[in-house]
Formats: C-alpha cells, structure tokens, sequence
C-alpha cells in the first residue's frame, strides 16, 4: 500500500449510504461534544466570513453561531444532503479539485490528520493567502498516540502529527504559526501567510 494512494475514505464510503450516514451521525456527535464552548478560542471577528473545510454536519459553525458575518459549510454531497440550515450556507464540493469558496477565515478540524503529507500540502495551498487558517487537530506524542496514528493510516492513508511535522508542511505550504492554544486534547493552531 502506497500511503498517499489511500485518501479516498469518505468518497468509498458514500457509495454506502447508511455506512456513510452511520458514520457522520458518530462524527458529528463527536465534534457535538469537543467543540462545546470552543467559539471564543478561535478569536473570531463580527465580520469574518468563516469557512469551515470539510466541517461535516455542521457542528463547529453552529457553536460558533451568529458571533460572525456569514458561516459556510463545505462538504462532500451526501454529507451536505445529510444537514438542513438557514443561516449556514452550505455547499457540495471536493475540497480537492472544486472551487473553494471565498472567506476571512478557514477552518480545518480534524481534516488533515486524515492525508498524507502531500495532500495536507495540496489543501494548504488551495487557501487563499488574505486568510486566516486555523487548523484543529492532535499533536502527536509518539507513546501517546502511535495506535492512534496506525489507525488513521490503514483507514484513509493519514496520520498523527508531532510539532515539528506540522511545522514543516505549513511551512512548505507557505503557511506559520501565529498562535497556538488547546482545546479537547487537539491543538488550535492559528496560521497566516508567510
Ligand atoms: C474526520 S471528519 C471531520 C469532521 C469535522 N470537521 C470535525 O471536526 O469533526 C472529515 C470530514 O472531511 C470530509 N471530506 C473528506 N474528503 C473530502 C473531500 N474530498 N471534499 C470535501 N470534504 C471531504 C468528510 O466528509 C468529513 O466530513
């Protein structure tokens, strides 16, 4: 197996749609729960149009609520078809390959720790750089995290991060740290362009 040839998780598992639907209701009950509270660490502004990149049923931006201008959902079609908002706009794309809608700020939670390295480098460079990007993901601790870390590459070809991981593909991505808290064992990590 070629790690970078195993990042088509979700799209095999829409051709099932109750396996897809199962697995967004269990996604989406755990963002539910460690994103509960997280809005103000994410130093939001009232005019910031948020984008949320591969934000799944919508959790995060429903936390984040009406704090800001506009909340946009970016998601595969059949986790799209699964939400129903007024005040979020949705839309139906491959992160990948369709066009990225136009915001202040990104979101990425849980998102990159799901790729191989050259396709988190891929998705960073698809940001616009007038953004901010914040990433939401674990900072591997190799004793910590190593069963972790094996199960996400046999299942969609990605990986737990240790810091200075992260740091050198934000960093071939044009990306750095600004800012850095945590939140719910996952690190929330502020990025602008360098
Ligand atoms: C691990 S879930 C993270 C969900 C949510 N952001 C969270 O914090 O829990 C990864 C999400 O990325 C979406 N995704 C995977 N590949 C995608 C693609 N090519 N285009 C758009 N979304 C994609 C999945 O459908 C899923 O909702």
């Amino acid at each position: 197996m070629h790690v970078e040839k195993r990042s088509e998780f979700f799209i095999e598992q829409s051709k099932d749609p109750k396996m897809a639907n199962l697995i967004h209701r269990v996604l989406d009950s755990y963002a539910n729960d460690d994103w509960r509270g997280i809005s103000s660490e994410l130093q939001l502004s009232p005019s910031d149009v948020v984008v949320d990149i591969g934000g799944g049923k919508g959790a995060l931006l429903e936390e984040i609520g009406d704090s800001v201008s506009a909340r946009v959902l970016v998601d595969l079609p059949e986790v799209i078809d699964l939400v129903n908002f007024t005040e979020i706009e949705t839309v139906s794309a491959d992160i990948f390959s369709d066009e990225i809608p136009t915001g202040d700020v990104y979101l990425m939670s849980r998102i990159l720790h799901d790729w191989g390295d050259s396709k988190c480098i891929e998705l960073l460079y698809r940001i616009p750089k007038t953004a901010r990007l914040i990433i939401i993901d674990r900072i591997a601790e190799p004793e910590k995290h190593g069963l972790l870390s094996l199960n996400m590459l046999l299942l969609t070809g990605g990986r737990e991060r240790t810091h200075s991981e992260w740091m050198a593909i934000f960093s071939e991505a044009g990306w750095s740290l600004t800012a850095q808290s945590t939140w719910a064992s996952h690190a929330i990590m502020h990025l602008e362009a360098c």
